[in-house]
């Protein structure tokens, strides 16, 4: 692992398919990123066995043994700064962060929303999108603040709903997309173009007002 590639921490909570994806183009050397530790605060999601699969440094903290949000995150940032993380990655991370940890990690977190933010923030993103009717789906990239599903978007992947798909069909066509760009993203990170400066995302020394979009069938 060389010293000036981005340390990664991936956060997790369960099956770890956008996980699967960092480590296969790690794997592929498509990334200037290197996963220093895989974090989960569920002893049972199958990510943490990919990550073990992969050889890399694994840790479980279950937030249950915890009295408050803080006392949990505080236990978490502990373990992760022991890597020294320059980076890091929300992959199915079931919590919300305090503002304490957005704070400690300031302009360093990225997540992955499974909806064209700011549309459909929150949970059961594919069945209310069907439910609505609508005609486009996908998932958003953005750094994380303390306005949950709410930080500057960075990269979005937009798919066309399929009339009469199921919420799994859409759940697996929408992981698909994920996988693609989220890797993409942390690699902009990675590579220095992507910051957070001043609550603004920032590309290649411009402001990204709106995301970019890559268009998916
Ligand atoms: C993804 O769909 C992501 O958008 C959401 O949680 C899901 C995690 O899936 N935040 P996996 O654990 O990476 O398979």
């Amino acid at each position: 692992m060389s010293d000036s590639r981005c340390r990664t921490a991936i956060l997790i909570s369960g099956s770890g398919s956008n996980l699967q994806s960092f480590i296969d183009k790690i794997a592929s050397r498509e990334l200037a990123l290197d996963i220093v530790t895989v974090f989960s605060n569920c002893a049972d999601a199958y990510g943490l066995t990919r990550a073990a699969d992969a050889g890399i440094h694994t840790c479980c903290i279950e937030h249950a043994d915890y009295a408050d949000r803080e006392s949990f995150d505080q236990a978490l940032a502990h373990e992760l700064d022991q890597h020294q993380p320059d980076l890091l990655v929300l992959a199915g991370f079931m919590r919300i962060l305090s503002p304490w940890f957005v704070d400690h990690y300031a302009g360093k977190i990225l997540n992955i929303h499974p909806a064209l933010l700011p549309a459909y923030p929150g949970l059961n993103t594919h069945q209310r999108v069907l439910d609505a009717g609508e005609k486009w789906h996908g998932s958003t990239v953005h750094f994380v603040t303390d306005e949950l599903d709410g930080g500057p978007r960075v990269l979005q992947g937009r798919l066309p709903v399929d009339p009469g798909e199921s919420a799994e069909q859409l759940t697996k066509r929408v992981q698909a997309v994920e996988h693609q760009i989220y890797p993409e993203a942390a690699n902009w990170f990675a590579e220095g173009r992507l910051k957070l400066r001043d609550g603004t995302a920032w590309l290649d020394g411009k402001v990204l007002a709106e995301p970019i979009v890559r268009e998916f069938e």
